[in-house]
């Protein structure tokens, strides 16, 4: 699904791209498609931070089945729109997930380095399956092949910000997903 609303809905967004309204129908169907695909069986979600803490807060309560939550820290952007290029996990998970059912959940799905590098981390623990989740999809950016399993919104190529996403970890908590004026996109004093 695409998404796109012309009025900004903050004063330091140049245009919203998602609105809250937008987000939370969308979860609404997510919810569904994920409880048709594990059918009652328990999960085991593992929750991309800092990114995806608001995504999978209000999706999770979308689903039905029984859920077993963990986070894994990873960090791949430092205070800039550009990515660092290595993508590294700062702190692991610490479920067991041997025989498990897991769901791996982001907020975006850019390059494909983040999912990739945790989707391997997962597999060597012999889970019984893994899928992934994210909100949103970057899809010609991708510099590793990646494909989620399930997916909120196709965004075009711009940097965004909001419902989780930061830019120097600043506005994870708007609610609507937008792209930053181009004058706030590089502050000296927020490096
Ligand atoms: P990937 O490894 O390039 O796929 O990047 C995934 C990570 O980069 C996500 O978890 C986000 O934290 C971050 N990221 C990618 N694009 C954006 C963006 O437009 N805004 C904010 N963060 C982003
Ligand atoms: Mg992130």
């Amino acid at each position: 699904m695409t998404a796109r609303v012309k009025i900004p809905a903050h004063q330091d967004l140049a245009e919203t791209l998602v609105s809250e309204a937008q987000i939370k129908r969308r979860l609404g169907v997510l919810g569904r498609e994920i409880n048709r695909a594990y059918a009652g069986k328990e999960i085991t979600v593992i929750a991309i931070i800092n990114g995806a803490m608001f995504f999978a807060a209000d999706l999770l309560r979308e689903i039905a089945c029984p859920i077993r939550l963990d986070c894994v820290r990873v960090s791949s952007y430092r205070n800039a729109t550009q990515s660092i290029g290595v993508p590294e996990i700062k702190n692991s998970f610490t479920l067991d997930i041997e025989n498990r059912d897991v769901l791996l959940i982001d907020d975006i799905l850019d390059t494909g380095k983040t999912l990739a590098l945790v989707v391997e981390l997962i597999r060597k623990m012999n889970p019984a399956s893994v899928r992934t989740c994210v909100l949103l999809d970057k899809h010609g950016r991708r510099e590793v092949p990646f494909e989620a399993d399930f997916t909120g919104f196709q965004i075009p190529d711009r940097f965004v910000v909001g419902y989780g996403l930061d830019f120097a970890e600043r506005y994870r908590n708007l609610p609507c997903i937008g792209v930053l004026k181009p004058e706030l996109q590089n502050p000296p004093e927020w490096a």
